[in-house]
């Protein structure tokens, strides 16, 4: 007996019979496809459908029929900092994983990045090109898209620190050019990335030595292995608040080392959860619960995450 419910089977049948016909064959297209694996915290459920496109063309197909048939749709990045929940994940999720996706292009001081592109490609192609300011993306395991998503940052530098302009699909399918100044950016995140799908960037850096670029590299290579846990983590899980670095305040609320299931405070820095012993996306959460209960009280702060938690519970 088929445990689907309604709304996944007739997704499904639409899908088969109305999406898969219009896409080429090196676009990936999977029913009920295991997402745990594709992120870095390896918790939680499945797609219902689970789509690589080969082709902004194709992207655009997916995008028209998830608008017209109101079927949720979401990126995936590198899902390095990303918690599913076990129910796993309604609709279509979409990864520009394809070659078509990833290109690094060198022209001049700037670098054409897909949004596909890994973090740590830019890093390294920006170094071999003599660029520097690139040097704080070599050890996030995220690739352009996600972080172009949530300006992610490290060492003081935040992705659109480096951006001159993007391109993007809007939900009807159509690709935009913007200039980087339109388009406002915050702390850890980018809300033009919320209705728009980042396709790439032209990235800016500017001439340097190569001794000076190694020396950042390593710099912030040791302060990384030095001060984050090597364990599977979605990076940090709470943002900072003003008022105190979120790993501080949890190491200063003595909560490293507590445990949930296989979820447990990473020992090594506070804002840190480490799936060591086959977690579910539920140990987590309520670990994250009981951190943001002892915050409040203890201190009176209130914790944001800044993991994206997505996904439904499963059914019980
Ligand atoms: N600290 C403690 N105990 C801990 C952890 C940290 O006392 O267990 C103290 C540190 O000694 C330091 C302060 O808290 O004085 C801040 O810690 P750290 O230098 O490690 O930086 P962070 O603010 O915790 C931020 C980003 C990281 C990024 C690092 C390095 C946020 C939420 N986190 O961490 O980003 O890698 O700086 O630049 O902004 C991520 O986005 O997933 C992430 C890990």
């Amino acid at each position: 007996m088929s445990t689907l419910t309604k709304e996944e089977n007739a997704l499904e049948a639409a899908a088969l019979a109305e999406l898969k016909p219009r896409l080429r064959t090196g676009t990936l297209f999977r029913l009920r496809e295991p997402l745990a694996k594709k992120t870095t915290l390896r918790v939680g459920g499945p797609a219902d459908l689970y789509i690589e496109p080969d082709s902004e063309r194709d992207l655009a197909e997916v995008l028209v029929f998830c608008a017209r048939t109101g079927t949720p749709l979401m990126m995936l990045g590198r899902g390095s900092n990303l918690l599913i929940r076990d129910g796993g994940i309604r609709g279509v999720v979409v990864a520009l994983n394809h070659a078509n996706f990833t290109r690094i292009e060198l022209d001049g001081a700037r670098l054409r990045c897909g949004a596909g592109a890994r973090l740590k490609a830019i890093a390294n192609d920006a170094k071999r090109a003599l660029l520097t300011g690139f040097e704080f993306l070599e050890g996030i395991p995220g690739n352009l898209g996600g972080a172009l998503r949530m300006n992610a940052g490290a060492m003081g530098a935040a992705t659109f620190d480096l951006v001159e302009s993007v391109r993007s699909m809007d939900r009807a399918g159509n690709v935009l050019e913007t200039a980087a100044r339109d388009i406002p950016v915050e702390y850890r995140e980018c809300a033009f990335f919320r209705d728009h799908i980042a396709l790439g960037a032209v990235l800016v850096g500017k001439p340097a030595a190569l001794a000076e670029i190694e020396i950042k590299m390593q710099a912030n290579n040791r302060k990384r292995w030095d001060s984050q846990p090597a364990a599977p983590s979605a990076g940090c899980i709470f943002k900072n608040s003003p008022a105190i670095p979120s790993g501080r305040l949890v190491d200063e609320l003595g909560l490293k080392g507590a445990r949930i299931g296989g979820a447990c405070v990473s020992t090594v820095h506070g804002n840190f959860i480490v799936n060591d012993e086959n977690a579910s996306a539920r140990d987590v959460l309520e670990l994250i619960e009981l951190i943001k209960t002892k915050a409040k009280e203890e201190r009176g702060i209130e914790l944001r995450t800044e993991v994206q938690i997505v996904g439904e519970e499963p059914e019980i």
